[in-house]
């Protein structure tokens, strides 16, 4: 019988301990191979006789376990470099030093340049920074960093959709919902109709206001989104339901099943009705990736990216606005000579109105919406400019946070400024400079959507309104949440009636 004391049962723990986070970090051959030459080692010792103590076995578990996990964190000399790795717990630490991501980045790109590596969890990071690099990476080398890793998050959809889908299902998903969604006129001039119908109830609500304080809450994001909800779902968020974004999956689910029930082949009412269609058509074909969890994936994707991104954009160009009066000022003149009282601005006044698309673009850099975009993952070794080997498993993120406040491609990058995207000759200038909308395969298919929207409310907001921060208080602060979402901080202004 063997005697086991409370230490032996406290370094049992651990041994598991270590050999589940193995498990984890390390590749299943790596563990199997660990497993077997540990077990191999304790046959030879028993066979020549030794009488091994439960601790004795324990600790050489333990021994050999962390020796194999340190090794395995180590950074290879072909990676692109970073700070020192600890076992186990890589460079978290690097990242739990009460600074924001986006601080802790730039101060790592400061110290090892443009491309850096970083040990989280069971993953490499490389996080890339600067226009070119990212296009080298994710452009030049697209395809092999246009996947998505396996992270929880994107578990939790299990490769559907198109946000969180991988390989020929996301080729297959996307370009499919692309190019049908284009039959409804999605970011084409013919959408701008349905896109002012919006605006009508939203800039009245504003008005309701009367030159109050208020805040611009969900009823943004449901005016915003609704153009989209038109093609994609039939339907619009109404403005006086308070839970329009909760339980969303749920209701696209329902919204699938009702467009089933009500389905006729002869009438197709919008991208769901399609979408149905083309699984009617593929019905007999066994292999085929059209299925309705797919479709209602695809639903909650566009409708949850296109939603909050677009409004926070505006909260953001409403923000600055309220801290540059004298930039709204000059916007708003040149609205008034380019539109004029009696109507809304429309998307043939664009051309006219240089200095208020400025604005907008600045708008979309000073905020820096999504400052880390979302990850990526490599899906086959290559070679970075021979310098640096990225290797198959990492996870790349493109750090757009680099190129919004670059100071080489915008001097000055803290100041609000959209004169920088303006040339001598007065015309638009520097439009490929930013790269909010990301870049590469995975590139926003919402853009061109998003730019439309934003001209339209944008300019139709500060034609009908001038915008004032709270009597007696300062304007909203520029400091944005900084995490992975960079929103502005909650805030009211006013919006005071133009005579026009
Ligand atoms: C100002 C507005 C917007 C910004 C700044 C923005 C930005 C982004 C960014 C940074 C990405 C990640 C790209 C990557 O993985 O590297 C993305 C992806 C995506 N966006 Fe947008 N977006 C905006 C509006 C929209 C709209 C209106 C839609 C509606 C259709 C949309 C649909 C999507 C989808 C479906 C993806 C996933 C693409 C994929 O994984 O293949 N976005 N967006």
């Amino acid at each position: 019988m063997i005697n086991i004391g409370i230490l032996d049962w406290i370094l049992l723990i651990f041994a598991l301990f270590i050999i589940y986070v193995n498990l984890i970090y390390l590749k299943k051959s790596q563990s199997i191979t660990l497993i077997i030459f540990e077990c191999i080692c304790y046959a030879l010792g028993f066979a020549r006789g030794y009488n091994f103590e439960v601790s004795d076995l324990v600790v050489t578990i333990l021994v050999f376990d962390f020796l194999v996990l340190w090794t395995n964190q180590q950074r290879p000399v072909t990676f692109p470099p970073g700070p020192s790795p600890l076992p186990i717990i890589g460079n978290i630490l690097h990242l739990g030093n009460g600074k924001h991501t986006v601080d802790v980045f730039r101060s790592l790109r400061k110290k090892y340049g443009d491309i850096f590596s970083l040990s989280l969890g069971p993953y490499w990071v490389v996080v890339v920074n600067g226009k070119d690099c990212l296009k080298e990476i994710f452009v030049k080398n697209g395809e092999f960093t246009s996947d998505r890793p396996p992270l929880y998050v994107m578990n939790l959809f299990q490769n559907k959709g198109i946000v969180s889908s991988n390989g020929t299902n996301w080729k297959a998903q996307r370009s499919f919902t692309i190019s049908k969604l284009r039959q409804f006129g999605f970011g084409k001039r013919s959408f701008e109709s349905s896109i002012i119908e919006e605006l009508k109830p939203f800039l009245n609500w504003i008005q309701s206001y009367n030159g109050q304080p208020f805040a611009l809450d969900s009823i943004l994001n449901a005016s915003t989104v609704n153009s989209l909800m038109q093609i994609v779902v039939g339907k619009r968020f109404e403005y006086n339901d308070e839970n329009i974004f909760d339980k969303q999956i749920d209701y696209f689910k329902s919204e699938v099943e009702e467009h089933k029930k009500s389905f006729d082949q002869d009438n197709i009412r919008d991208f769901i009705d399609v979408y149905l269609k083309e699984m009617q058509i593929q019905d007999q074909n066994t292999h085929t990736i059209f299925k309705e969890d797919q479709l209602t994936c695809i639903v909650n994707d566009l409708i949850s990216a296109g939603t909050e991104t677009t409004a926070t954009t505006i909260r953001w160009a409403i923000v600055l606005l309220l801290n540059n009066i004298n930039v709204q000022n000059k916007m708003r003149k040149e609205i008034d000579v380019a539109v004029g009282p009696g109507r809304v601005p429309t998307l043939a006044d664009r051309h006219n109105m240089p200095y208020s698309e400025a604005v907008i673009l600045e708008s979309l850099r000073f905020g820096n919406i999504g400052p880390l975009s979302f990850p990526h993952l490599v899906t086959e070794d290559f070679i970075y400019k021979d310098l640096y080997v990225i290797p198959k498993g990492s996870v790349v993120i493109p750090c757009l946070d680099s190129v919004a406040f670059d100071e080489t491609w915008f001097p000055e990058s803290n100041v609000f400024k959209p004169e920088r995207f303006i040339d001598e000759e007065g015309k638009l200038c520097n439009q490929d400079k930013i790269a909010t909308f990301s870049l590469g395969r995975r590139v926003c298919p919402g853009e061109a959507l998003a730019r439309m929207e934003l001209f339209l409310y944008l300019t139709s907001m500060v034609h009908r309104f001038e915008f004032l921060p709270v009597e007696g208080e300062d304007p909203p602060s520029l400091e944005g949440t900084k995490s992975l979402a960079n929103n502005p901080l909650p805030f009211k202004f006013r919006a005071i009636p133009r005579e026009l």
